[in-house]
């Protein structure tokens, strides 16, 4: 039997539909900023919620094993990782929130690489806790991490390290040496390392590897976070949950996020359609995605050849620097000029950057390019 084919070509009209990414500026602006993507969910998804709605009665929710098992099964399949057991699991309302929460674990400063996804620099500040900023070393628009220069900036009053693996913005999937080399530098340190993991399911090249499975170390001091709203785009159902296997970690974690509050039977159900029933739909999604990788790359490099456009291993946001066409030339003369509106690089720590959001139909793309072209052309 043939595998149902998912059309994500298909135009749905978000507009008026109170959706943060197209009613926030409204019809005159064409939306590719925050990370939610213009796709309908897997059928899965939609057909599990409906059959739980129509039951009708939504008393205290308890979660029971299913959700647990379809995760353990999933890490195992896509990943090679073990968790032998559901105590490992914490479902959190948001990573965002998680991440708030794990930087008063040990109480003192937090340090992560720059650029990076401004709420995974932002929640831990909103918690009280200072961020030492590092760049990312940039070779030729080839991101990795500068060890050298996390040595320098260290104190001694530093307890944890943030990831994002898969890199939001500059898309780098580490490798397992790099990440080899996290779980050293942490254990150096005395780091318990907070691992960001949105966009795990989102890879075009590379083998992402989940933190915790890395050694030892990265086993017994980390808070490893993912969620299925990239890979469903479900943003605003998502079920998120943090991989803790140290349960001294997992017991001070579930302390301090006291005001978490208990799973939500939505998210729940629509997190079990995700991770057992939407594999297929996953695989024609990263095929989608993909060909909208390349296209906007190779249109990007031959349309504005000045510009800085690094190669994606994963995510569907493009980072692009425009600055050789002018110190302006931001998310701000895009919005202004061509009616797009992108994030602005400034927010994730990379001062003249835009951020292009491609999960989106093809003609979208099209349409924005042309736009640019000619923003520029009249600059
Ligand atoms: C790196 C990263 N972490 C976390 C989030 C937020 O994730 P969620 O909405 O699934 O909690 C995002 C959203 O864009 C992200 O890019």
């Amino acid at each position: 039997m043939s595998a149902e084919t998912f059309d994500f070509d298909k135009k749905i009209n978000r507009l008026n539909t109170s959706s943060l990414k197209w009613d926030l500026l409204g019809a005159d602006y064409l939306p590719l900023w925050v990370a939610d993507a213009d796709f309908e969910v897997p059928p899965a998804v939609t057909e599990r919620l409906k059959k739980r709605i129509e039951h009708g009665v939504f008393g205290y929710y308890l979660a029971g094993n299913e959700i647990y098992d379809v995760l353990t099964k999933w890490f195992l399949e896509e990943y090679g990782a073990v968790i032998p057991n559901s105590s490992w699991i914490k479902i959190v309302p948001g990573i965002v929130p998680a991440l708030a929460v794990a930087s008063n674990i040990g109480g003192g400063k937090s340090v992560t690489n720059i650029p990076n996804y401004c709420n995974l620099i932002g929640a831990p500040e909103s918690a009280g806790n200072e961020m030492i900023r590092v760049p990312l070393k940039n070779e030729d628009e080839y991101y990795s991490i500068d060890f050298d220069t996390l040595e320098d900036a260290i104190t001694e009053d530093t307890k944890v390290f943030y990831l994002c693996n898969p890199q939001n913005p500059v898309g780098r999937v580490y490798s397992y040496e790099e990440l080899k080399q996290v779980s050293e530098f942490a254990k150096r340190h005395e780091l318990l390392v907070v691992s960001d993991e949105a966009h795990c399911e989102v890879i075009f090249e590379g083998k992402h590897i989940p933190f915790f499975t890395v050694d030892d170390y990265a086993r017994d001091h980390s808070i490893t976070l993912y969620s299925n709203g990239k890979m469903c785009n479900v943003p605003d159902l998502i079920l998120a949950f943090a991989v803790i296997p140290n349960r001294e970690i997992m017991k001070e974690f579930c302390r301090l996020g006291y005001a978490f509050g208990e799973e939500h039977v939505l998210n729940v159900e629509a997190g079990i359609a995700t991770y057992s029933e939407s594999k297929e739909w996953k695989r024609q999604l990263i095929e989608y995605l993909k060909g909208n990788r390349d296209y906007l790359e190779s249109e990007l490099k031959k349309r504005f050849p000045k510009a800085k456009v690094p190669h994606l291993e994963s995510t569907y946001l493009q980072w692009v620097d425009f600055r050789a066409y002018g110190e302006n030339v931001d998310a701000h003369f895009f919005k202004r000029n061509a009616k797009i509106f992108f994030t602005d690089g400034k927010l994730f720590g990379g001062e003249g950057y835009i951020r292009i959001n491609f999960a989106t139909q093809r003609d979208n793309l099209v349409l924005a390019l042309d736009r640019m072209e000619e923003a520029i052309r009249l600059h």
